[in-house]
């Protein structure tokens, strides 16, 4: 917990039910322990589906489907969404959840390893997800910056490891220090590119929300 938990107490019990179905995925997903987008970073998505409208989003890390669902519920109507995932388990779960949202039209899952696909993908792309590997998002970056159109946005969840960043990396389980070390050098490279230009939220489990910039910056 990064926040006060009498604030995020407070947050949570303002939110509003979703729609019946995204209800019974998220509920099953807790129950299941796969790891799917907290309710204050689903809120902040929806609300961005809304400014960006994006008509073209690119998603790593399907997990069930649960993320793709929120962000098609509430882009464009003509919004199509393509996500990507490599866990067999998970895949035919987020298809069946696809097909039971009658969204399959909508959504297009794609299994393999999230930075290969992303290497035989034409972009451009209003809006990247970035919600797969937590080690790996400092190698998809590249690929994702020449999949963003200008002015489109990438969104970077997990990206404060639970308040585990700002600790020194002996202070950090033997385990966890690769993702600690390449976690530092994504933000680094986010806050340091000069096509970006990147705001790092204390929400959720931390969120990077980065614009490419267009010419004029
Ligand atoms: C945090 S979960 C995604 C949650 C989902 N975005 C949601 O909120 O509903 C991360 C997912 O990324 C997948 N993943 C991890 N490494 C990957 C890789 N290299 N390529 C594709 N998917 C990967 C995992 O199997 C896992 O299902």
């Amino acid at each position: 917990m990064m926040i006060d938990e009498r604030i995020s107490t407070f947050l949570y019990s303002l939110e509003t039910p979703e729609c019946p179905l995204l209800e019974e995925i998220e509920q099953r997903a807790l129950e299941e322990r796969v790891p799917i987008i907290r309710k204050e970073t689903q809120s902040f998505l929806k609300v961005l589906m809304q400014i960006v409208s994006p008509r073209n989003i690119l998603e790593l890390g399907t997990a069930v489907g649960f993320s793709a669902l929120v962000m098609e519920r509430y882009a464009p109507e003509d919004c199509h969404i393509t996500t990507i995932e490599n866990y067999e388990k998970r895949i035919p779960v987020a298809r069946e959840n696809f097909r039971r949202a009658g969204k399959e039209d909508r959504i297009t899952l794609v299994e393999g390893d999230a930075l290969e696909v992303m290497q035989g993908l034409e972009g451009p792309f209003d809006l990247i997800f970035m919600d797969a590997a937590k080690a790996q998002y400092i190698y998809y970056l590249p690929e994702a910056l020449r999949l963003l159109r200008d002015g489109g946005v990438l969104v970077s969840d997990n990206v404060l490891q639970e308040g585990d960043i700002l600790e020194s990396r002996f202070a950090v389980e033997r385990r966890d220090r690769t993702i600690h070390k390449r976690m530092r050098e994504y933000l680094y490279q986010l806050k340091h590119d000069e096509r970006l230009l990147t705001s790092i939220l204390p929400l959720g489990d931390g969120l990077a929300v980065s614009v490419k910039k267009g010419s004029k910056l």
